[in-house]
């Protein structure tokens, strides 16, 4: 175990020394994989415009993860990252609970004059276990992991084949954890990040832990390269992780503002107004804890684990109805999922943010430099 208690180690890479670089990524820089939010379009402009472009792929079939895999190889050879949840193949759904909350679900949706309604989904989530056999096919440079751990097993068949694994954790523990299990490198998310956190070892209420915190005691407890993720919007906010020790900065949010991204345009509009006292802890669309806005949805349902049918059940029922919630232009009643400082977001395309991302982190070093 490391437990460095004498002078901090100083972690201010030359740019051209930085962990991503030895992939064939030119800058410290990585766009935060979003399931249902980060199509081929984007992923492929953020790795042709030289940082790490990711594909959220956790709500994806099987063949989506390799048909998007295949539109991205299409329009890039640069590294890019698919990201997959860990989870159970089969899941147990109490019935009864399912009723009661479409009855409401239904009920709301009648009442905010939408004609949707709730239907029982033919599977509650794709299987993990077929996601990841694609995953494998699909040979991306890098495979990052929400929610659990994956088995050794398939850790050996990523190293097999050459993959970069990187884990993602809310907490020391979890770091460890991934450490233990043979990653490459660790993602902390601080509580500041927009949707689903990846805490797999805690209640969500305990992992709570800011960015700031999070990432040097991270680095003290760690040998592998961690990368930070948490409200940080531009350049200074990538500089100032680096200061932390982080090896690179994910970004989510201010990705999710990019025409390239497939977020609903309501929500994306939403982005630059967030008063960021409205950012909260939202269960209610998923059934489990994620980082969003408290919109008119978010205030008429229920928010307790007690009150809700866990993840991915409650997911799979929501799902049509914030689909047409995002086409008739309702975003105060679709999951608008934003990181705490989501309106500093720019809406730039998704080649000149990392180009302006660029731009300020170099500036921000140099001040830095004195
Ligand atoms: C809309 C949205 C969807 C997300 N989906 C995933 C996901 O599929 N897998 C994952 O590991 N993290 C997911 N996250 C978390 C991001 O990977 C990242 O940790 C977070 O966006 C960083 O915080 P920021 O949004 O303040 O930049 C999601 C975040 C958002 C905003």
């Amino acid at each position: 175990m490391v437990d460095n208690r004498g002078p901090f180690p100083a972690r201010a890479f030359p740019m051209h020394q930085h962990w991503l670089s030895s992939l064939g990524v030119e800058h410290p820089l990585i766009q935060a994989p979003m399931a249902g939010s980060t199509p081929p379009e984007l992923v492929s402009e953020v790795s042709r415009a030289g940082a790490l472009g990711s594909l959220g792929a956790g709500y994806l079939e099987p063949q989506a993860i390799l048909d998007q895999a295949a539109r991205i190889r299409a329009q890039t050879d640069r590294p890019y990252g698919i990201n997959l949840f860990v989870l159970p193949d089969e899941f147990e759904a109490d019935l009864a609970m399912v009723d009661r909350l479409r009855a409401r679900l239904d009920a709301l949706m009648e009442r905010e004059g939408l004609e949707v309604r709730t239907s029982l989904p033919a599977r509650w989530a794709p299987r993990y276990s077929e996601q990841f056999a694609a995953l494998c096919e699909a040979q991306p440079a890098v495979a990052s992991f929400a929610f659990g751990l994956p088995s050794a097993a398939q850790m050996g068949e990523l190293k097999r084949r050459g993959i970069v694994v990187v884990g993602t954790a809310t907490s020391v523990v979890e770091a460890r954890a991934w450490a233990a299990l043979g990653a490459d490198a660790i993602c902390v998310q601080g509580a500041e990040a927009g949707g689903h956190r990846s805490t797999f070892l805690h209640e969500p209420e305990d992992a709570m832990i800011g960015l700031f915190a999070l990432l040097p005691l991270t680095v003290r407890a760690v040998e592998i390269p961690v990368i930070a993720a948490g409200g940080i919007m531009d350049g200074r906010g990538m500089a100032a992780a680096e200061v932390l020790g982080a090896a690179a900065s994910m970004l989510g949010t201010a990705f999710l503002a990019c025409p390239e991204s497939s977020a609903a345009p309501a929500w994306k509009a939403d982005l630059a107004q967030v008063e960021e006292h409205r950012v909260t802890t939202i269960r209610s669309f998923s059934g489990r804890a994620a980082r969003g806005l408290r919109n008119r949805y978010v205030e008429a349902m229920p928010n307790t684990a007690a009150e809700l049918p866990p993840y991915p059940v409650l997911n799979a029922l929501t799902a049509p109805l914030r689909r047409a919630a995002a086409q008739a232009g309702r975003a105060d009643l679709l999951s608008e999922w934003c990181g705490q400082a989501a309106a500093l977001a720019r809406g730039l395309p998704a080649a000149q943010l990392v180009a302006g991302l660029m731009h300020e982190y170099r500036l921000a070093r140099r001040s830095l430099a004195g």
